[in-house]
């Protein structure tokens, strides 16, 4: 198959929806030629509720991005998804091999892997199908069997899946702005593929994507995806508590969450006030600034927890050497990283998208790191076709969340 020399990424997020479109060229650099970006309508916690609007939204946002687009350009793309509906397992397959056929190759691999399903739930859909480790002969921990003469291979693979209904909403809404979709790639991994490093990979990283309706995760191990998770919140919760709290517009609160609000309300002056415009009518008023510090930490505490939960029940009970990375819209939220480090007792660090040379700076921010990294992903998996189918000490008063993964080990234990 010859390779694609153009690339184009979609993601419908629930604050906004943005269209890349990149090109190789002859040195095999890559080179943004076109970016959309258009406020997202239609979009409930990362999953479709109003289609029309989010076509709406798909059209406006590729026909930005297309303006400055040569000749010769064929469109197709890779689309994000997310939603929580996403679930991931690990599965086990085994693929006999009998020593006559020579030694492994790559197409049979291939096929064996695509083949290898697990048992999927009424109405689910495959996304991705990750290999994480083989076993050859009974000699577990190769990671890469193809060349090998073996008389059977044992695969333990990462699989996302999804609801079908979902995935092929968000596969009309792209293909009905005529734009073909090569393959929907999950949030955290196309994220991952513009942030995580192949170091954090390999020691272990808990990442983490955190936008506006969705934190997506992923637990990386010994190089490759071990536990995905979707969580149905994110930043506009974070909002939506502030303006509760403070009975005030949702737009006044997205406003002083961002220029004022700080996940660590130790960090900010006691006493220092800030004034906001209130609802209808109320005028301004003057209120602390930790005041609008506290909900926001409040939330956060309990997507970590959600988090740190999510990972005892799938069995690991530990965070991972390398630490946290974050990216996302809301990864710029003042204090995070100060924060989950009191929290989790682990370094964090936040993440800006790289990967691409010469990236127009309106897509330097964390927010984009899942559209620039499905374009990285659509370039590393071109031609796969489409698949749907704190220590203790230094928690400064935070309950620290690691006892969750103590209690898990006790009960594990008995
Ligand atoms: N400086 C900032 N401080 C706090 N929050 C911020 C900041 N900048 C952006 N955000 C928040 O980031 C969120 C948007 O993030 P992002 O663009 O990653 O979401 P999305 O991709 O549209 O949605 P999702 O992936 O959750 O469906 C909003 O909730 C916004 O309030
Ligand atoms: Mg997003």
């Amino acid at each position: 198959m010859a390779k694609e020399t153009f690339y184009t990424a979609v993601d419908i997020g629930s604050s906004k929806v943005v269209t890349v479109v990149a090109r190789v060229g002859s040195e095999g650099e890559l080179k943004v030629l076109g970016t959309g970006i258009a406020p997202s309508h239609g979009m409930q916690k990362g999953c479709i509720d109003n289609i029309e609007e989010v076509k709406e939204a798909v059209r406006g946002s590729i026909e930005e991005a297309q303006r400055y687009v040569g000749k010769g350009y064929s469109p197709s793309a890779y689309v994000v998804v997310s939603g929580g509906h996403i679930h991931s397992s690990n599965v086990r397959d085994v693929m006999e091999h009998p020593t006559d056929l020579g030694s492994i190759t790559s197409s049979e691999m291939h096929r064996f892997i695509q083949s290898s399903f697990p048992t999927l739930g009424e109405g689910q859909e495959i996304l991705h199908i990750i290999p994480i480790g083989y076993a050859v002969d009974g000699l577990s921990g190769v990671r890469n069997p193809i060349g090998l003469h073996a008389n059977q291979v044992e695969l333990e693979a990462h699989v996302a899946v999804g609801d079908a209904t979902i995935l092929k909403n968000t596969v009309n809404a792209v293909e009905s702005c005529r734009m073909p979709v090569n393959s929907l790639v999950m949030q955290s991994l196309a994220s991952a593929e513009a942030t995580v490093t192949g170091d954090e990979r390999e020691l272990g990283v808990l990442f983490i994507d955190i936008g506006s309706g969705t934190t997506d995760v992923t637990v990386f191990q010994y190089g490759s995806p071990w536990l995905s998770m979707v969580l149905p919140v994110g930043g506009s919760q974070l909002t939506r508590d502030l303006a509760v709290a403070e009975r005030i517009p949702f737009h006044v609160a997205e406003e002083a969450k961002i220029k004022r609000g700080n996940v660590l309300p130790e960090m900010v002056d006691p006493n220092e006030e800030v004034i906001l415009s209130g609802g209808q009518g109320q005028g301004q008023k003057l209120v602390r600034r930790k005041h609008i510090c506290e909900p926001l930490n409040a939330r956060m505490y309990e997507i970590l927890q959600m988090i740190v939960q999510g990972m005892a029940q799938a069995g690991i009970n530990r965070l991972p050497d390398g630490g946290v990375v974050f990216t996302g819209g809301s990864a710029e939220i003042a204090g995070l990283q100060e924060f989950t480090e009191n929290v989790l007792g682990e370094p964090v660090r936040i993440a800006y998208p790289t990967g691409v040379a010469g990236l127009p700076t309106q897509l330097r921010k964390p927010g984009f790191s899942s559209v620039v990294g499905t374009l990285l992903w659509g370039i590393k998996h071109q031609g796969e076709g489409r698949t749907y189918r704190a220590p203790e000490g230094s928690t400064k008063g935070y309950k620290s969340l690691l006892s969750i993964f103590k209690r898990t080990r006790e009960k594990t234990a008995r």
